[in-house]
């Protein structure tokens, strides 16, 4: 029996195809998943290339498990995902104690590279499919709270952002077949799960015979009313009011939509292909707040991209001040190779610059969410408890609809303690900018 250990880096997405991979391995026998590196004899690095500092990082990784074999003999190193796609061949060339590598799509030859590994061979397979979703595959779930869990139900992106890798790294789009889906859904239900966020790289465009998003998300939800259901990520351009609709009718499917802006700048948002304009994407949020005016907006947002004025830094933080985001992911632009960008547009502001634009938008926010959780003291939520605080072994944490964080005290009002899975109805007593503390009502 080999023991397998996957480190997983970057998005969502990443750890749902190291639990699928997982799944393969054991299923094909000989292969158990292993809880460290220290107990596994095979280690594989489930990669990211969304931005430069994300692929530094696996090559600094790959020193330290090279310096590792060397004191351990027969130990196997591969290296999965997107960087194993964009860079095979350095890969291969400046770092010898690689023995295979795998591409998104490639993860059921993973055995078979495994075996020729062991051979002494290289294992290689970066081929990247039009059809691959490993739809019938329920994925192993490693580290889990046992209440939430991701489900991929789509593939690959055709969107061809400017900026953006995933386009080359995963390949076209492709939506899985919703009653593998749906059966995958039901079976995490049964095992007592609570919660599904269902993943693509853009959700509003899942289509399979005549399912569209909006079907599919009606379906989910009719698992169970005790399930929640959270998805991710949406494209304003595909956000439809059929969809908000949807989203409406059924309270089990979570009031938080992350709607990447990535701009505030019409001028950024051309460049930057993102088919939409700063007035279309605050009609967007205007919808969104008409169909469900407790929804918690997300956003994601990129500083000093290519050409990028003080006047257009200057719309982005107006568009966050007008939109009023709950919570944001917030990046420098880092210019990946062979991306239209890379190819067309200087990766001309200075890094100094993009530091000082980026801690701008990182302060704003943060005054967004402050302002946000401080509107919701005194309100009542009810909350899916996850686990134990990180502060306190008398405290427990659980998520509200709108995807914030409240922590509240371990034993409820009937002298009992909340355990993972359970619903509670709480009152919001405090916040900082990061959680919300709260008491059981
Ligand atoms: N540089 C910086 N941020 C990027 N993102 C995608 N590509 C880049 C890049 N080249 C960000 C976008 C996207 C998120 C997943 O990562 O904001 O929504
Ligand atoms: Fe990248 Fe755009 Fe696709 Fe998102 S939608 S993965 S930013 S190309």
């Amino acid at each position: 029996m080999k023991r397998v250990f996957v480190e997983t880096y970057g998005c969502q997405m990443n750890v749902v195809d190291s639990e699928t991979l997982m799944a393969i391995l054991v299923a094909a026998g000989g292969f158990a998943a292993a809880s460290s590196v220290a107990e596994a004899d095979v280690v594989l690095l489930n990669t990211c290339s969304i931005r430069d500092n994300a692929e530094q990082r696996i090559w600094h990784r790959l020193d330290e498990l090279g310096a590792l074999k060397k004191r351990r003999k027969g130990l196997v190193i591969g290296l999965v995902g997107c960087m194993a796609e964009r860079l095979r061949e350095e890969i291969l060339e400046q770092r010898p104690a690689v023995d295979i590598i795998a591409g998104p799509d490639a993860y059921r030859s993973l055995p078979e590279l495994l075996r020729q590994a062991e051979s002494g061979a290289r294992g290689i397979n970066t081929e990247l499919s039009k059809e691959e979703t490993y739809a019938e595959i329920s994925p192993v779930r490693l580290d889990s709270n046992g209440v939430s869990a991701f489900v991929a139900i789509m593939r690959g992106c055709d969107n061809f952002c400017s900026y953006c890798v995933v386009p080359y790294t995963r390949g076209r789009e492709r939506s899985r077949d919703p009653e593998t889906i749906l059966h995958e859904v039901g079976e995490l239900f049964e095992a007592g799960y609570r919660e599904v966020t269902l993943l693509g790289q853009n959700v509003n465009s899942y289509s399979f015979g005549s399912v569209d998003f909006p079907e599919l998300l009606r379906r989910v939800a009719e698992v169970s009313p005790l399930l929640r259901v959270r998805f991710a990520t949406s494209h304003p351009k595909d956000m439809s009011d059929r969809l908000l609709e949807a989203m409406a009718v059924l309270p089990n499917i979570c009031r938080a939509i992350h709607l990447p802006a990535q701009s505030g700048s019409n001028r950024m948002l051309d460049k930057m292909n993102r088919k939409y304009t700063r007035e279309w994407y605050l009609g967007r949020i205007a919808a969104i707040r008409r169909a469900m005016p407790d929804a918690a907006i997300s956003t994601d947002i990129i500083a000093g991209f290519c050409g990028e004025t003080p006047e257009d830094h200057a719309d982005t933080m107006s568009l966050m001040r007008e939109v009023g985001y709950e919570f944001a992911f917030m990046f420098k632009y880092s210019e990946r190779p062979d991306t239209v960008a890379a190819r067309t547009l200087p990766d001309d502001v200075p890094d100094v610059v993009k530091t000082a634009r980026l801690a701008e938008i990182i302060a704003l926010q943060n005054e967004l969410s402050l302002a946000s959780n401080r509107r919701d003291v005194g309100r009542e939520f009810e909350i899916l408890v996850e686990g134990t605080s990180r502060r306190s072994d008398e405290k427990v944490f659980g998520r509200t609809s709108q995807n914030k964080v409240v922590v509240i005290p371990r034993i409820g009002l009937d002298g009992q303690p909340h355990k993972p899975g359970d619903y509670v109805r709480v009152r919001v007593t405090d916040c900082s900018s990061a959680t919300l503390q709260g008491e059981e009502i």
